[in-house]
């Protein structure tokens, strides 16, 4: 699968040898009896449901850290957005009032615009081809420009490729999304993306995406299978597009003073645990993201609609202008590098 070039997790394959230059400690004691004064607690923040690639990643994050410190660090993870919701979150984990989320790229392109690169339709033809681009100088800085935001990077996860569901009728001509209102992810490219178009956005957090569709105050939305089938938006939604057009990614973030007054030998722990359960959660994502799509051929609720070579090079040639737009604010270096123009 990473055959061109190391994958990501090399990338912080490498933050950890920096970091550390040992083996990680041996947690023989056991720390459960310990309050929570005087244990590690880590609150992990996150939006989606816990059947889904991050959901389930955070879980076994959790268990394994609790596993290998003998209880002394404990992850809770808080799904569905019960804690914070989708556009609190980002700063509750600033002001440190959580100390872990997992959002998707696009939701942090405010406080770091060029992460827009990842929202750029059809910019990546396939997940390699996503961890080739973060893995390479392009994306070791984007990375980097989130400690001096106050954030700890401390893994990349995926979620897939979204999908485009419609009620009143099938999106295959570019024509067809005319007037049509979408949510979208609070990220400048999305929207331009569907208003090149002529179609009309709202930026509204996940969680509300059932009801916008149920009371009709949208007729779309863009996201992976994972994610429309964990919500169960097929019931409410009659077409469903396989575009494949954009990547849906995560980037798991520490509040940047937390991490920082963490002891060496516990950076050192969640940073290999990290590691080990990001290998993992890109196979569970791939998984899951193929099993949902078969639920949703077979569900008999939602008619699915596959693009022709022609019908999608006509969605590629109407999203070009975006590309410019990109290169006009961000220069040309982010574009260039991309895995799909190499050797050009
Ligand atoms: C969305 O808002 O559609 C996604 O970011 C949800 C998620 O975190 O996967």
């Amino acid at each position: 699968m990473f055959n061109r070039r190391p994958p990501l997790v090399i990338l912080f394959a490498l933050f950890l040898t920096l970091l550390t230059g040992c083996n990680s400690l041996d947690y023989t004691e056991d720390h459960e009896q310990l309050s929570e004064e005087e244990r590690i607690i880590i609150r992990f923040s996150h939006i989606v449901g816990e059947n889904t690639p991050k959901g389930l990643a955070a879980r076994k994050f959790a268990k394994i850290v609790k596993e290998r410190s003998n209880g002394f660090v404990e992850v809770q993870v808080f799904p569905n957005g019960f804690l914070y919701k989708d556009g609190e979150e980002i700063s509750a984990l600033k002001k440190g009032d959580i100390q872990m989320i997992a959002p998707a790229t696009s939701k942090m392109t405010n406080e770091i615009p060029e992460w827009q690169v990842m929202d750029l339709p059809f910019a990546f033809r396939d997940v390699e081809d996503v961890h080739t681009y973060l893995s390479g100088p392009i994306g070791r800085n984007l990375l980097a420009q989130f400690e001096p935001k106050g954030f700890y990077p401390l893994g990349v996860w995926d979620n897939g490729f979204k999908q485009i569901t419609n009620e009143s009728h099938p999106l295959i001509k570019t024509s067809d999304f005319k007037d049509l209102k979408f949510r979208v992810m609070p990220s400048p490219i999305i929207a331009s993306q569907f208003e090149i178009l002529g179609a009309n956005v709202q930026s509204n957090s996940f969680n509300e995406v059932y009801q916008l569709l149920k009371n009709g105050r949208i007729d779309g939305q863009e996201n992976t299978f994972s994610n429309i089938h964990s919500k169960n938006l097929q019931s409410l939604q009659s077409h469903l597009t396989v575009s494949n057009h954009g990547y849906l990614g995560y980037v798991v973030l520490m509040n940047n003073s937390f991490w920082n007054d963490l002891p060496k030998d516990i950076q050192i722990l969640l940073s290999e645990t990290m590691l080990e359960v990001s290998k993992w959660e890109m196979k569970k994502a791939e998984e899951l993201n193929e099993s949902n799509f078969q639920a949703l051929e077979n569900c008999d609720c939602i008619a699915i609609h596959h693009l022709s070579v022609d019908q999608k090079k006509q969605w590629e040639d109407a999203f070009k202008p975006l590309y410019q737009k990109f290169k006009n604010r961000f220069g040309s270096d982010y574009i260039k590098t991309l895995p799909k123009y190499e050797g050009e």
